[in-house]
């Protein structure tokens, strides 16, 4: 008798992917020019001293790396990592503890799962990363859109969407900086009146900030965690924008009590981290410059992105509105309303250019919207031309 079962809701493929869409499309197409992929550059990545770090980290004591590595992660990776966080970034020390993780993707599981009682909320952007809205409702809790502006999440809607709740507030997850999709960057008059309003309310903040150090200005806004006199802040960094992301590699910084509780819901599911790429990135930071090797990720991002703008405005519709990013990898572009922005898609679809529906980071689960998400990282420059050439033309074509 064949086996009958139905999975879960939350494990059945619902809805439309727009992410996967221009994947799984522009495979197909000869040619294709993808602006979906949040992939960092490959020429960003320190390839040769990573071949270094590896060969020398398997050969010096292989049986330790070989071995299951301390629950917490590497210590001298740890060690490092706050040793960085504390004087680059101004983080506490006091109270606080530190979790490698499997790049800060993991981690956007681990909180929900760890700080959450099913129906539980948390508040978030109105378009943010989709696996953290995602993360959400698979622990049963609830994610509720908040809006913003170019400054990011608007208090005084975070205050709305807190009272209609009603108490089931939990967490507020923000990417205070150059923000996936939408670029922004949150100032710290923003922060600062965010973090007073999670005071009022009992919430704890989730800083998600992977790209904070990839700034295309001189001027980082300081981190919520730098300032978080309550000890509320839960932050994940990571190393997969500055060094590489196939190493996996990122990290959970925060109240050591709500730290350790999180160590031991991952341990019940996926135990240790690989000692092998741990040691390998801690290898980098002891023999790399690793502040140059982020300004350099950080030189070519801007050349991209000052590229990708560029081309827009010598080929594009003036009535076409972007976020321009300070940092990061992603570039927000708005139609005006009369554009269905559906057909504009398929018609850069039809001429071998993807970018992504802004509909695929809505925490509301919208299907429609006027906004894409472009990414300027992994294309090559020559692309970044050819392809917002095409966009911009096109948009010309629909605005008249
Ligand atoms: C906002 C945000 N958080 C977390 C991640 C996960 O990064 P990683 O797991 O590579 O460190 C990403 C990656 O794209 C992201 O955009």
């Amino acid at each position: 008798m064949k086996f009958e079962y139905t999975l879960p809701e939350k494990a059945q493929l619902k809805g439309p992917n727009f992410i996967r869409e221009v994947f799984e499309r522009g495979a197909k197409i000869p040619g294709f020019i993808s602006f979906g992929i949040g992939n960092p550059a490959s020429e960003a990545i320190p390839v040769e001293a990573i071949q270094k770090a590896f060969d020398e980290v398997v050969h010096t004591n292989p049986i330790e790396i070989l071995q299951y590595g301390p629950m917490m992660g590497d210590d001298r990776l740890r060690e490092q990592t706050v040793e960085r966080l504390v004087t680059v970034r101004h983080m506490p020390k006091e109270g606080q503890q530190l979790l490698l993780s499997i790049g800060a993707g993991q981690d956007l599981g681990l909180v929900p799962r760890t700080i959450c009682n099913p129906g539980d909320e948390v508040y978030m952007d109105t378009y943010t990363f989709t696996s953290a809205i995602g993360a959400v409702k698979n622990m049963g809790a609830i994610p509720v859109a908040v809006e913003g502006d170019e400054a990011g999440m608007d208090p005084d809607a975070l205050r709305r969407a807190i009272k209609r709740g009603g108490g089931k507030g939990r967490y507020i997850y923000l990417i205070p900086n150059f923000q996936n999709p939408t670029g922004v960057t949150m100032p710290l008059s923003r922060r600062k009146e965010i973090y007073a309003v999670a005071a009022e309310y009992g919430l704890f903040i989730y800083e998600d900030d992977p790209y904070g150090e990839i700034c295309f200005t001189d001027e980082i806004v300081p981190t919520f965690k730098s300032f978080d006199e309550d000890n509320r802040v839960i932050y994940a960094g990571s190393y997969s924008k500055t060094l590489s992301a196939g190493l996996r590699v990122g990290y959970l910084y925060g109240p050591q009590e709500v730290i350790e509780a999180i160590q031991r819901i991952k341990n019940s599911s996926d135990g240790q981290m690989p000692l092998v790429t741990q040691r390998v990135v801690s290898h980098l930071l002891d023999h790399i410059d690793y502040d140059a090797q982020i300004q350099q990720v950080s030189r070519i991002y801007k050349e991209k992105a000052d590229l990708m703008m560029q081309t827009f405005r010598t080929h594009g519709s003036s009535e076409v509105k972007f976020i321009e990013p300070t940092g990061g990898m992603f570039i927000w572009m708005t139609m005006p309303e009369q554009v269905d922005c559906d057909s504009f898609f398929e018609l850069c679809m039809d001429h071998k250019v993807g970018i992504v529906k802004g509909a695929a980071f809505a925490t509301d689960g919208r299907t429609t919207c006027q906004d894409f998400r472009l990414s300027f990282t992994f294309p090559s420059k020559e692309q970044i031309e050819t392809g917002m050439k095409i966009v911009g033309q096109l948009s010309k074509e629909c605005i008249k």
